[in-house]
Order: C-alpha cells, then sequence, then structure tokens
C-alpha cells in the first residue's frame, strides 16, 4: 500500500502530479471538514509535505499526526518548521538546498541593479509618456560601491562570485570566519555595515537573526547605502527599515521579503526610494521544478530506505545508516 501524506498547501502542478504517482496524497487546502480528516485520515498520514504558505509546522500540528514520520519542506529555508519538535517526536524533516543557488542569486543581483539603476521607475516613466518632456533623472551607481554580504553560505557564496566579476569589493558577517574564501570578515554586522555601501541579507530567519539589521546597522550602512533583503522578513526590523528609508539614514532599498508576507505595508509602497518584490528568488519554472523533484526524492528517499537526500541539521541524526 501507498504511504499516505498530505500536501499543507498548493504547489506547482508538476509536483502534485509526482507526489499522487507515488502516494496516497490528501490535499489540506481542499479538505471541507480539516477538523474531520485530523481525527480519522490524519492518523495514517507519513510524511507532509510543506512550503512557506503551509504556514507554521509546530509541535501541535505534529501531535494531530501521530503517524508522521517526515516533513518535506519545498524551499531551503525552514523557519516556519520546528525541527527541533520534530526532532524530538522523532520525525525527519528536509529542505531543498542547492538547487536553487543560482537562482536566487541571479535575482539578488538583478535586485541590487534594479535598485541603485531605478530600473522599475524608468520603466513607468516611459510607460506614463514621460519621456519627451526631458530625460529620466540621473541614477546612483554600482560603480566603486563595497558590498556587504550578511550569510556567507550556499547563496551568499554564489552572489558574491557573480559580483566580482562587477568589479566591486566583497566582505561578509557570519558567526565565524571561513578560513577558504577571499572576501574580507568581519565579526560584528555593524561593523560590516560601517565598511560598505550595499549590505544583501542571505541568512536564515532564526531567533538569532530576528531583527539583526536594526536602526543602528541602517545607521552604519550611512545616507549613501543600500540594503538589499532577500533572506527572510523577519532579518530587517520593517519598522526600523521604513524610517531609515524615509530620513534619508540610507538611500534605498531592494526587497523580495517582509515580516507579514504576503502583506506589504502602505508606508514601504509610498517610498519612492524602494523597489519590491514579491518573494520571487526562486520562482522560475525551472527552479521550481528542480525543487519539487528533491523533494519528491526526499519523500520516496524516506520511505524507500530511510535515507532522503537533504535532511536539515537538527534531523540529521535520523537518517537510516545505509545497508
Ligand atoms: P546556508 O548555506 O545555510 O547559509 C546560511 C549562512 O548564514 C551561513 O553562511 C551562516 O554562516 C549564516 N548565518 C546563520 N546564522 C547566522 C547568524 N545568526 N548571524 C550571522 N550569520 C548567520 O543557507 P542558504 O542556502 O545560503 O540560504 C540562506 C537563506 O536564504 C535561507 O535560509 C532562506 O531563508 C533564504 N532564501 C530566500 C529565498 C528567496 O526566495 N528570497 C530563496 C532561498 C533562500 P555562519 O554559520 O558562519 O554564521
Ligand atoms: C521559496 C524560499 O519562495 O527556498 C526558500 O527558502 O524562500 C523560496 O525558495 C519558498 O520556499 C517557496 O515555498
Amino acid at each position: 500500500m501507498q504511504p499516505e501524506i498530505l500536501i499543507g498547501a498548493p504547489m506547482p502542478p508538476a509536483v502534485i502530479s509526482a507526489l499522487e504517482a507515488e502516494f496516497t496524497v490528501h490535499k489540506l487546502w481542499e479538505l471541507a471538514d480539516k477538523g474531520g480528516f485530523f481525527a480519522d485520515a490524519g492518523k495514517r498520514v507519513r510524511g507532509l509535505a510543506a512550503n512557506a504558505l503551509a504556514g507554521q509546522i509546530d509541535g501541535a500540528l505534529m501531535s494531530r499526526l501521530p503517524a508522521l514520520e517526515i516533513v518535506a519542506s519545498f524551499g531551503v529555508g525552514y523557519d516556519n518548521i520546528d525541527a527541533a519538535a520534530a526532532a524530538e517526536r522523532g520525525v525527519i524533516v528536509t529542505n531543498t538546498p542547492g538547487v536553487l543557488d543560482a537562482e536566487v542569486a541571479d535575482l539578488a543581483v538583478g535586485l541590487l541593479l534594479a535598485t541603485l539603476r531605478q530600473l522599475p521607475q524608468a520603466d513607468r516613466f516611459v510607460r506614463d509618456g514621460k519621456w519627451p518632456q526631458g530625460a529620466f533623472p540621473l541614477s546612483p551607481t554600482l560603480r566603486g560601491r563595497r558590498i556587504g554580504i550578511l550569510g556567507l553560505g550556499a547563496i551568499g557564496k554564489a552572489i558574491a562570485h557573480r559580483l566580482t566579476a562587477f568589479g566591486v569589493a566583497i566582505a561578509y558577517h557570519g558567526r565565524s570566519r571561513q578560513a577558504e574564501v577571499p572576501y574580507a570578515y568581519h565579526d560584528t554586522l555593524v561593523g560590516l555595515a560601517e565598511a560598505s555601501d550595499v549590505l544583501i541579507a542571505i541568512v536564515p530567519g532564526t531567533g538569532e537573526t530576528r531583527h539583526i539589521v536594526n536602526a543602528e546597522v541602517l545607521a552604519a550602512l550611512g545616507p549613501e547605502g543600500v540594503f538589499i533583503n532577500v533572506a527572510r522578513g523577519s532579518v530587517a526590523d520593517q519598522a526600523a527599515l521604513v524610517a531609515a528609508l524615509e530620513a534619508g539614514t540610507i538611500l534605498a532599498a531592494g526587497l523580495d521579503v517582509y515580516e507579514d508576507e504576503p502583506h506589504v505595508p502602505e508606508a514601504l509602497i509610498a517610498l519612492p526610494n524602494v523597489v519590491l518584490l514579491p518573494h520571487v528568488g526562486s520562482a522560475s519554472v525551472a527552479t521550481r521544478a528542480a525543487m519539487g523533484r528533491l523533494l519528491v526524492d526526499n519523500l520516496t528517499g524516506w520511505f524507500a530506505d530511510g535515507r532522503p537526500q537533504t535532511p536539515v541539521a537538527e534531523t540529521r541524526h535520523l537518517v537510516k545508516a545505509s545497508g
């Protein structure tokens, strides 16, 4: 008999089809009687496929799925999953690292250029028929800027690699110095911001990184500074960011992520010096398909031999020994 799994929120149709080929699937968003489901079929559910739209996957939800063995997440960041609570219950958690690094890094560089060279504003200028009345105002530049990367992990390195070709200086901050990288290390985020003209956040959303980009960091970035957030909305103190943009404490921001997605505060929307994207870092057809394949492989790997490809660190000990 095929294992029963629950899909927590809509996913690309190809991912749903691939899951339906391997498992008996329940779709949470289509269930008319969710309470009835948890009281009955939910007790047989052995796997949960989730993405950020599925909300918080916490201990309370896991308790309602007593046969749960695996939570397979559609994304690399798993801040919406309580991995410690999963580990306590012997539930393995998997994510989709690696397959999206290049896509997210491309997007981050595109967002940086769009913010500095004001590409969305220039597009609106043409569409609004303003060009015949005069030239678009001159923009700030990437030339000569020092880039600070908050979180030099897999995606941070892919961003740094791309930016190297732009001939800009690169430095980073993380909890530890990485011996093998050619970029300057700052052991504090304020120190990195002081030494940078652009700060790019690409750290996981955790308790430690919550509001790590605060008023002090933005002040250190300075009045010519640009903040790019492709990490998680929780990483920046959004109220402090709006205040800094309004006051000219920093020059501009490019944001892909927000504190309360999909809600973007009017105060941000009203600002002329921000570029706002709807969390699209990995959102190409090809990359979402690759993430979907890895999610499916993680589930099938677990049910075949207890060896999913990409378990998260907190639950890696639950991978079964080979042979
Ligand atoms: P990763 O390879 O695990 O790298 C994370 C980096 O963050 C590491 O270099 C780590 O360095 C650093 N870090 C972790 N905690 C930190 C802390 N408290 N203070 C400072 N640095 C810290 O992860 P990744 O694959 O690059 O992904 C990073 C994050 O990007 C994801 O977790 C996700 O939230 C976000 N993301 C967003 C999108 C999007 O669509 N916008 C797409 C993909 C990913 P140390 O261990 O040395 O501190
Ligand atoms: C996705 C992401 O938007 O991988 C991540 O951490 O933020 C993005 O790739 C998200 O996970 C889709 O559910």
